[in-house]
């Protein structure tokens, strides 16, 4: 699977769930790459890290607005399971180019109104992306939410109006969320009994299974 996190709103958590979403994989045992095409370089640092204190990380590779063709990832991604691509909070060629060749594109996006006005400039995007791919796959999923809060509490009904899928898993603002990639790990790997560990583990659980192609029935002879 490619899977690309994009959005059009800086600071929504695209590198936090990058990183978490990529660290998982690898603890499933996947073979896992990391596309890092923001200039910020967040999730290459984090594997820098990682690499430093010793722990397992992802393969990880920086990457441009090229990356959609041939000789580019299409051609590295053969040799994994999985690519995880970061992008830049803004829309553009980077984000584009992500989409066109991802299999799954993930929407963080924050609880505020100013976030969720966004998306329709994220639906244009994805609209676009897939005249070259056509089963590109989307869904919003709800960061740093706030659940004592009024604003936390309504947080989800102003998303079914986007016209976007939106992930029923969502990620609360938790300290470890925060903690993990200093640490040099995934947040399911820093603190495996935080909630933290538990809203990722349950996007990636979603994520995997709106992926699952339904596997095509064999006919049935009735011997005639
Ligand atoms: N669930 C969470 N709880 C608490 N803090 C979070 C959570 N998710 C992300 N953060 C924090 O929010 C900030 C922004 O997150 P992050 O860098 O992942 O966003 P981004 O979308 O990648 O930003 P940019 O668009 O600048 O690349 C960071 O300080 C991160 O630690
Ligand atoms: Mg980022």
């Amino acid at each position: 699977m490619i899977l690309s996190l994009v959005s059009q709103k800086g600071g929504v958590g695209k590198s936090t769930l990058a990183i978490s979403f990529a660290w998982e994989l690898l603890a499933r045992k996947r073979r896992v790459l990391i596309v890092d095409a923001d200039p910020q370089a967040t999730a290459s640092v984090a594997v820098e890290v990682a690499k430093e204190l010793g722990h397992p990380a992802p393969s990880v590779v920086a990457m441009g607005k090229e990356m959609y063709r041939d000789d580019q990832l299409p051609a590295i991604a053969r040799g994994f399971d999985d690519v995880v691509i970061d992008t830049p909070g803004k829309l553009g060629d980077i984000q584009k180019a992500a989409l066109m060749v991802s299999d799954f594109a993930l929407i963080p996006v924050g609880q505020s109104a100013a976030d969720v006005w966004t998306l329709s400039s994220t639906v244009v995007l994805l609209e676009q992306a897939r005249t070259f791919h056509q089963s590109l796959q989307a869904a919003v999923v709800l960061t740093r939410r706030k659940p004592r809060t009024a604003i936390g509490r309504n947080a989800r009904a102003p998303l079914e109006a986007s016209g976007l899928r939106t992930l029923q898993s969502e990620t609360t603002d938790r300290m470890a969320w925060q903690e993990c990639i200093g640490a040099g790990l995934g947040v399911a790997q820093y603190a495996p009994r935080d909630q933290g560990a538990v809203e990722l583990r349950s996007i990636v659980d979603e994520v995997l299974s709106l992926m699952v192609v339904p596997r095509k029935r064999k006919k049935v002879s009735n011997g005639r």
